[in-house]
């Protein structure tokens, strides 16, 4: 079993297939981009599928592809397959921007993905432009009805909440997430990589947004489902809307944390915010056997920190752009 020094047991691995992305979000990516990974340094589908293999017989259960954005990797689908025939995997996931979910939702379905996230910051075109730095509403809405329509349900909606930015339309975007069936999670903005320096005056809290959806919503503490769930789930007592928030910053939920990075260049991550990782690409490649990939696992474990310290704005955290390991 895979467990860290604070006895919390890993059973959830974060896969970026690709540090690229189609879109610019500013609080992702710097607007220049970043720098990208040469091909042949990003791990190989049958590479990535190896390693949870091995994860899967330490008790890995289930993995969410993530990005950059994972639906510019081409032939996605035929890495969802490769994963839905590993023994122990019973739940994967993606986090996407939609864009491309036109094409892509129903041959994903068809390839065994159960859910998607999709990543919904507002519901404004301009602002949406403005916001990932490319004219992108339109496509993300056929995207989202695409997604529902291939039953890649339940479906989730994370917009990141940002002082000045979208934080007047929370009530809009979880009457849209209703009306599609889905639950809405509100993002606490976290200072990330190079962009988010000196940037305390964008946070929003969660108990400001909860003040900010009472015009609107009447919401109690609900029961969620996954005990592990960063987000933390709210119910509309007269719509019966669902909300959920990810209080990284003001209220973060590292003690219940059970999950693990593996980035696009195959280095197993045990923290968003940990710039730590164990090379896991180089002992593939260097025909290491199943063992020697189960000790990195264990290793990258054991260097699991017991959680970060954004919450002071504090350049304690990793200095790596968000984009490159996956929100
Ligand atoms: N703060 C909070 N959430 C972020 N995400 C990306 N950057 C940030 C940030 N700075 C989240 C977005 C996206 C997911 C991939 O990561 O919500 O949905
Ligand atoms: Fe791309 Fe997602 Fe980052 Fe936006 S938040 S730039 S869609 S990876």
């Amino acid at each position: 079993m895979l467990c860290d020094r604070f006895n919390r047991v890993i059973s959830y691995l974060r896969i970026s297939v690709t540090d690229r992305c189609n879109f610019r979000c500013v609080y992702c990516m710097p607007a220049h981009g970043i720098e990208l990974t040469p091909r042949d340094e990003v791990l190989s589908f049958e590479e990535i599928a190896r390693i949870v293999r091995v994860g899967s017989t330490l008790g890995l259960t289930k993995v969410r592809l993530t990005g950059g954005e994972p639906t510019v990797r081409r032939d996605l689908p035929q890495l969802v397959a490769m994963l839905r025939a590993t023994p122990g995997i019973a739940e994967i996931a993606m986090t996407t921007n939609a864009a491309r979910l036109d094409e892509l939702a129903q041959p994903l379905k068809d390839a065994g993905l159960n859910r998607v996230n999709i990543s919904l910051d507002t519901l404004q075109s301009e602002r949406a432009a403005r916001l990932s730095r490319r004219d992108t509403l339109t496509k993300v809405l056929c995207g989202i009805d695409a997604a529902i329509a291939a039953g890649l349900t339940p479906l989730k909606f994370n917009a990141v909440v940002m002082r000045g930015q979208n934080d007047d339309e929370l009530c809009d975007l979880l009457a849209f997430a209703h009306e599609k069936g889905g639950e809405m999670r509100f993002i606490e903005y976290m200072p990330m990589g190079t962009v988010g320096f000196d940037e305390r005056d964008r946070l929003v809290t969660t108990v400001q947004m909860r003040e900010a959806l009472s015009q609107r919503f009447d919401l109690v503490p609900a029961q969620s489902l996954d005990p592990h769930d960063a987000s933390r789930a709210w119910v509309c007592r007269r719509s019966g809307a669902r909300a959920g928030f990810i209080s990284s910053m003001s209220d973060h939920f590292c003690e219940t944390c059970n999950r693990m990075r593996l980035t696009a260049q195959g280095g197993l991550r045990p923290c968003l915010h940990q710039d730590a990782e164990v090379d896991v690409r180089t002992l593939l490649r260097a025909d290491g056997d199943d063992a020697a990939i189960a000790k990195a696992f264990l290793e990258a474990a054991g260097l699991k920190w017991a959680g970060h310290h954004m919450s002071d704005f504090i350049p304690l955290y990793s200095l790596k752009e968000m984009v490159s390991i996956g929100g």
